[in-house]
């Protein structure tokens, strides 16, 4: 087992893990982890010796040092994440990014991650043998939500979250919208996977379940997907393949 950098053991005492909502497990061999940008603000210089050129060249495109900062520190944990588990050096592992923009280990290992930042805050998602998406976004109001949900939301998720109680909106929105990322980050798809080409259940008192995909180019297999205690202020969720899926 590789002894990491000092850099790297700071950066890891920082970040939290994070659990399923309750009432709700993480599935088996699943990791989230948070990290909070304003209380690593001390390590960003650390956190840049952490990565390799690639990543360097693609924080310093950022104009806005905070963007900046944001992706050293985000990539530099994830970094971290990754070579803990697979006994190597954080700056030694190399990615590759699908055609649709998911970044992947190289060569491709086990070992699965996604990442999401949204604010002051990040998750990352560790899943081993199985596809993983994760998503987080800040809950802030928003100037025409009803007509967002339309061009998000499928017919029945519309439908779902206009029944939501008017207190309950604004947040019930960011709930189905981070499901939703969340499943299309681990489909790799990103937007291309067609925001209206499933649906996302959501109920009181149960984990959300993907109730409908006619999604022809997603990996196929059943989807378990969780909602996450992220951060105050947040909505947050993972999608991963189930076990055993072809
Ligand atoms: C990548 C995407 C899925 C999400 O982006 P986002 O919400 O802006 O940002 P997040 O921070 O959650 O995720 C970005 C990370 O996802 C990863 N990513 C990029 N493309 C991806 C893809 N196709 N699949 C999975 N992960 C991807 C990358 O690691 C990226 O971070 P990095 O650039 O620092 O490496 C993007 O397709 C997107 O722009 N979505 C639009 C949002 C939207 O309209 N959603 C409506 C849902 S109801």
């Amino acid at each position: 087992m590789a002894v990491l950098p000092p850099g790297a053991s700071r950066l890891l005492a920082r970040v939290q893990p994070v659990a399923a909502a309750p009432g709700t497990l993480l599935p088996v061999g699943v990791e989230v982890w948070h990290l909070d940008l304003n209380a690593c603000a001390d390590l960003q210089s650390e956190a840049r010796d952490l990565l390799d050129d690639a990543d360097r060249r693609a924080a310093d495109r950022f104009t806005r040092p905070a963007s900046r900062i944001r992706q050293q520190l985000t990539h530099a944990a994830l970094r971290c994440l990754l070579a803990r588990h697979l006994g190597t050096q954080p700056g030694l592992l190399r990615f590759q990014v699908g055609p649709h923009g998911k970044p992947e280990l190289d060569p491709k290992r086990d070992l699965r991650f996604s990442l999401s930042h949204s604010g002051t805050d990040a998750l990352v998602a560790l899943a081993w043998g199985r596809e993983v998406g994760v998503d987080l976004e800040r809950i802030r109001p928003r100037r025409s939500l009803e007509q967002l949900a339309m061009t998000c939301f499928s017919p029945v998720e519309l439908a779902a979250w206009l029944a939501v109680p008017a207190a309950d909106r604004l947040r019930g929105f960011y709930r189905f919208w981070a499901c939703k990322e969340a499943l299309i980050k681990a489909w790799a798809l990103g937007l291309a996977a067609g925001l209206q080409r499933f649906d996302v259940a959501l109920a009181p008192q149960t984990a959300p379940q993907l109730a409908r995909a006619d999604v022809p180019a997603a990996p196929p297999g059943d989807w378990v997907l969780r909602e996450l205690q992220g951060p105050a202020g947040y909505a947050a969720a993972l999608a991963v393949q189930q076990l055993g899926s072809p």
